[in-house]
């Protein structure tokens, strides 16, 4: 979690800070990490898919920096292996902050007096680029968020969340099946961050994109392409929707995503690495009805579940319960909000197939 080559020291992480807070990083002076990281909304913006330099749209949703330190990959599609490694990459994409090289990032930096004299003291000479990543990282490791009303409840506090949240914990590991990735080990109830650190297709985004079509074309990018052009058709391209393929090549790996940290995640909608949906109602009725039609890689453990509408509102509060204290406001208001919503639009909600037999899956095409 922590580098041995980047141990934390807080004239290190007070200098990651500022520069995270800082849009003289990105190529316009107008974006900065905490423009699509903003702390008021768990370090996430709020958008679907991100806006960057110039307005620009990306194609992923802001992931939440919160807990990043335990992630065993970075960015939905894993291609990045640390946070050091991570920071790199927003500086220099196009759309995102838009620098042409670190170089140049770093120039930038380096003409500011106080930043020539923060980074002589941490790191005991003029700003560079492996030590603006490693303070950058060093900051991203302060931001830890447990203390959630489930948190209480399980440290022993029956009170702490209510007979519906109960219910829901008792669904997540069991009918709802939600264990089977989002745990450390589905033999084993795991109450940390909510994930198996690794990539699943649930089927998110595979009718929108044609992934066997765009998978063909990827062929030659994949083949020949570096981190950067990588980098690129992850945020900026439909390649996108292929997920980790891009970083695999295996054809299996076509349109999974990381499994992420479920924590805050009232405060870090709208979900799915493209943002594609608004409420945990929508999120819940996506995996009720075992979504894929259509997707020849879907995971296995995505199936019809048959939760009935008050199973579904019990998964929703189990949800809710973990939300960090700092976020409880909002949470309780996003809540509210999304409740109102789900009470005329349910977009995904297909109860026949709920409680139907699982389809079965199309063949992948043949080469
Ligand atoms: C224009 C918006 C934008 C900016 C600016 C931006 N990010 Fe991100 N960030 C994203 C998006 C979108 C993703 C998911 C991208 C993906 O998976 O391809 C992401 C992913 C991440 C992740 C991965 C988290 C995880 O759980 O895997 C980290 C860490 C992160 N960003 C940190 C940073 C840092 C540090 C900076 C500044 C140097 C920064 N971001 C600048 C939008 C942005
Ligand atoms: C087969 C593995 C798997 C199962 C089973 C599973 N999930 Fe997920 N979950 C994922 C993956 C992978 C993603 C990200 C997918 C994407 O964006 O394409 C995800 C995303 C989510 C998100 C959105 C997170 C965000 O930040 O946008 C929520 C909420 C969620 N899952 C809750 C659940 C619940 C509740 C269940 C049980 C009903 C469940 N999941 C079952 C793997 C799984």
């Amino acid at each position: 979690m922590i580098p041995g080559d980047n141990p934390q020291a807080p004239d290190n992480i007070a200098l990651g800070e500022k520069l995270f807070f800082d849009g003289r990083l990105s190529a316009d002076g107008t974006v900065a990490c905490s423009t699509c990281h903003d702390p008021a909304r768990a370090f996430t913006d709020g958008k679907p898919t991100s806006i960057g330099i110039n307005g620009a749209v990306g194609q992923r949703n802001a992931m939440t920096i919160l807990n990043a330190l335990f992630c065993k990959t970075q960015f939905w599609d894993g291609r990045a292996k640390t946070l050091e490694e991570q920071a790199a990459r927003p500086i220099v994409n196009p759309i995102e902050m838009g620098q042409p090289s670190m170089h140049a990032a770093v120039s930038r930096i380096a003409a500011i007096e106080e930043y020539q004299q923060a980074f002589r003291r941490v790191f005991s000479r003029p700003p560079n680029a492996r030590d603006l990543v490693r303070a950058i990282a060093s900051y991203e490791r302060t931001q830890v968020s447990f203390d959630s009303p489930f948190d209480h409840f399980i440290a022993g506090d029956s009170h702490a969340i209510d007979d519906s949240a109960k219910r829901g914990w008792e669904l997540f590991n069991t009918k709802a099946r939600c264990n089977k990735c989002h745990a450390l080990s589905e033999n084993k109830r795991d109450v940390t961050t909510f994930t198996d650190n690794d990539f699943h297709n649930i089927g998110i985004g595979i009718l929108r994109h044609d992934v066997v079509a765009l998978a063909r074309q990827a062929q030659q990018l994949i083949k020949t392409g570096g981190a950067t052009a990588i980098d690129r058709a992850a945020v900026g391209t439909d390649f996108s929707a292929l997920g980790r393929f891009l970083i695999t090549k295996k054809e299996a790996d076509i349109g999974a995503f990381k499994t992420p940290d479920i924590r805050n995640i009232l405060v870090t909608g709208p979900y799915f690495h493209d943002g594609s949906m608004e409420t945990l109602w929508d999120v819940i009725d996506h995996y009720n009805k075992g979504d894929g039609l259509k997707d020849p890689y879907l995971d296995e453990d995505i199936q019809p579940l048959a939760l009935t509408e008050p199973e579904i509102d019990d998964l929703v509060a189990f949800l809710a319960s973990l939300t960090s204290s700092q976020y409880k406001e909002q949470g309780a208001k996003e809540l509210a909000r999304q409740r109102e919503i789900a009470g005329t639009n349910r977009p995904q909600r297909d109860t026949a197939r709920a409680f139907g037999p699982k389809p079965p899956r199309p063949a992948p095409p043949g080469p």
